[in-house]
Parts: structure tokens; sequence; C-alpha cells
């Protein structure tokens, strides 16, 4: 039996686990023995346990509990508790999703105690090195034996660091082998968009209609924590609220809420709290979530996979940061980089209504989960 360790933390990495796990499940059951590692990195109930559930993943074996901190506090801690887990579980494998500190945390333990990570969602880079998900990203790949990226760009980010496509087995951390495999998250969508459609009653409960609401998403650091950025952004939605007579649902991250007393001015904290239009609620279950992408007009997110998801469901984009790892769907014309500016954000979506918009696919065939356990069980037996 093949032993795999997978470390969760973080809400998409619990997301993303569903597929994998899901795999298992179906085909390789008697083979793999997942052991789930949850990082206690998220640990609210609507950030971390809703999803188990919902989205049908095992619960978690170890749960290190180590909350909220500073990133040096959090990443070493998380480190420091693994270590035993990984001492005495033994695996033939770590699997880490994204790029997390839980993500971090877990490719510098394996690797310092020789166990191969197998890194998912490699080669993925945004190239501005303030974000803290670049550093983790790049020096997760570095200590990865197997990289599966989900787009090609990926594997072009990878060989320009110097992986290579063409190595031979064996396959080690002085000897990676990257894959271009499609995206895990397509597959999850895929799966729950059925449903998505017969079980969320989300848009009742919201007081909104189908085709007639926009959804936006907002946690950076650097959109939460800079009061100029977040002013400019929630600015951005109420005029385009209020010039489109539409709700724009906002399920807000709890960093995010944390701060909008403080980091917005009282008069446009106040009018955000009175407007009619914007509804900010709390976040929501995955199955709430992709039925809410699936039924709106038009995502306005920072999140890297909101972002994806709306190209998976076909509305456009407008993207509140100023890079994306996801280049494809500027590229395809789909989403526009906005950044946290007033000006761009009104007019990405003047620009974006007013455009026909072609989605071809780009994520893989929704069968990125299987591949990623079969290779795991071929190259690392
Ligand atoms: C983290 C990831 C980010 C990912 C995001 C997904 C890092 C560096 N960042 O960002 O890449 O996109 O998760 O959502 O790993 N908090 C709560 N309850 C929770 C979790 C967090 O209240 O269950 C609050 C705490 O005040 C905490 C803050 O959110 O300090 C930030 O949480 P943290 O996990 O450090 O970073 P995220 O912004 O969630
Ligand atoms: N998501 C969710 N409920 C929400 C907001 C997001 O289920 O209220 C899902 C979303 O559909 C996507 C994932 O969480 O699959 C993205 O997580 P997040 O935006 O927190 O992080 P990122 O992808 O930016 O790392």
């Amino acid at each position: 039996m093949f032993k795999l360790l997978t470390i969760i933390g973080a809400r998409p990495q619990i997301i993303k686990a569903a597929a994998i796990s899901r795999a298992i499940k179906k085909s390789f059951s008697d083979k793999i023995k997942e052991v789930i590692v949850h990082t206690g990195q998220h640990y609210d109930e609507k950030m971390s346990a809703i999803f188990f559930d919902e989205l049908n993943i095992p619960r978690e074996d170890y749960n290190l509990k180590t909350g909220s901190g500073s990133h040096a506090v959090q990443t070493a801690e998380i480190m420091r508790l693994l270590e035993s887990v990984l001492e005495k579980e033994k695996p033939n494998a770590v699997l880490v999703y994204g790029d997390t500190n839980s993500t971090l945390a877990g490719a510098l333990t394996a690797a310092k105690m020789h166990i191969p990570v197998v890194h998912v969602e490699a080669g993925m880079r945004s190239f501005n090195k303030s974000m803290p998900e670049e550093i983790n990203r790049i020096c997760c790949d570095h200590v990865s034996t197997l990289l599966f990226s989900p787009t090609k760009t990926g594997v072009n980010n990878l060989c320009r660091e110097g992986f290579s496509e063409h190595t031979l087995p064996p396959f080690n951390i002085n000897n990676p082998k990257v894959y271009f495999c499609g995206d895990v998250m397509y597959d999850n969508s895929l799966y729950f968009a059925a449903q998505a459609k017969s079980q969320s009653s989300i848009l009742s409960k919201s007081g909104i209609v189908k085709n007639d609401f926009m959804l936006c998403t907002i946690h950076r650091d650097s959109n939460t924590d800079n009061p100029k950025n977040l002013s400019e952004i929630f600015r951005a939605l109420i005029k385009i609220s209020e010039t489109q007579q539409q709700n724009i649902v906002i399920p807000l991250h709890p960093r995010t809420a944390k701060v909008l007393e403080q980091n917005l001015s009282p008069e446009l904290f106040q009018q955000v709290n009175n407007s009619t239009l914007l509804k900010i609620i709390e976040p929501v279950s995955f199955i709430d979530m992709i039925s809410l992408e699936s039924e709106c007009t038009m995502i306005i997110t920072d999140s890297g996979g909101v972002q994806k998801e709306s190209y998976f469901f076909q509305k456009p984009c407008i993207i509140l940061r100023n890079e994306t790892e996801w280049i494809e769907l500027v590229e395809a014309g789909t989403a526009i980089i906005a950044g946290p500016d007033y000006a761009k954000i009104v007019d990405a979506y003047n620009q974006l209504a007013s455009s026909k918009l072609s989605f071809a696919p780009l994520f893989g065939d929704g069968k990125a989960s299987e591949f990623i356990c079969s290779e795991m069980l071929s190259v690392l037996n």
C-alpha cells in the first residue's frame, strides 16, 4: 500500500483535497492509503468544517491547530508539529496544494526528512515577490519531486527556473518530474455543478435573482491591509452596483471583515453598510459558491481560485490585483486586470459588459486528479 500524506490548511486546499480523495476512493482505494493532516491555518466553521461533509472529504487524521499568526510564527509552528507526525507515519510521499504557508511548511518539513514532495498547482507565478504566496510557491517547487502544473504557462515558468520537461526516472528531489495535467479544481467544479443546481438555495436566501447580480470576493493582504486600496475597491463596487442597479454579493473572508471598519473612512463604511445593492454575507459553502458563480453576471475578485472558476462557469472577471498567475484568462479576453483602482475597475466593467466572450477549454479534461494518483503510484512506489 502506498501511503500518501496530504496536507491541507486553508480553504482552497480543503476544497482541492476533495478531488484527489474522490479519485482515490473511486479508483485507487486498494493501492493508496491517504492520511490527511489539517494544519489548522483556517479554523472558522465557514472556512473549514463546512466543506468536509458537503464535499465528502474524509475527516483529517491529525489537526495541528496552529491557527493564525505572523508568517514566521505560522510557518514555523506547522513545521514543528508536522515533523513528529511525519516521523510516526513514514509516508511514501507528502502532497501539498497551492501556495499558502501550510504548503511551504509541509514541503520544507518533508523535503528535509527525505520524503518526496508532490506539489499540485506547481509552476504558477505572479512575478511579484512582495506577495507572500509567490515566495511559498517558488520555495515549494524547488524542493518538490513531482510537480503537477495545471497550465502550460506553469510548465514554461518552471522550465525558465531550470526544470526540464524531459527528465528520466528515477525521480527524486535532485531529478524532479514536471507534468502538465489540468486543474483539480476544474474536476471539482464539473463534479459539483449539478449538485449546486439542485441543492443550493443561496440565491433566495440572499434575496437575489438569477442573472441579475454580480459576485465579489476580496482577501489579498495587499487589498485588505491597505486602506487606500480597500477604499478604491469599495468605491468602485458602489458605483457599478448603482449605475447598473444590480446587486453585488460579497461573501466576505474573515480577514477582510475584521479590517473593514478600520480601513474604510467612516463615510465610506457607512455608505457600504447602508447600500441596499451591496450584499455582504458570511463566507459560503462551496456548493453555494459555485451556485453564485454560475448564476451571476460578472465576477470581481482578488482570489486565485475564484478567477479560475469565473472561466469554468463562463463569466467575465475583473481581477482586483496588479498581476495574475492565471494569465490565460486575460489572454482569452474573459478577464481584465484592474488592480485596486477605482477608475480601472469601472472601465473593466464597461469593457467586459459590452464584449462577446468565448471560453475555449484551458484547464484539462476534468480528470486531473486520476492522472495525479496514477502517476504518483507508478513513479514513486
Ligand atoms: C491564506 C493564504 C492565501 C489564500 C487564502 C485562502 C498564506 C500566506 N495566505 O490567506 O494564499 O489565498 O488563505 O483563503 O498562507 N482568519 C479568521 N478565521 C479563519 C482564518 C483566518 O478569522 O478561519 C483571519 C485571522 O485574523 C487571520 C487572517 O484571517 O490572521 C488571515 O488568515 P491567514 O490564514 O493568515 O491568511 P489568509 O488571508 O486567509
Ligand atoms: N470559496 C467558497 N466560499 C466562499 C469563497 C470562496 O467556497 O465564500 C471557494 C471558491 O469557490 C474557491 C476557493 O474557495 O474554490 C478559493 O479560495 P480563496 O478565494 O479563499 O483562496 P485562493 O484561491 O485565492 O487561494
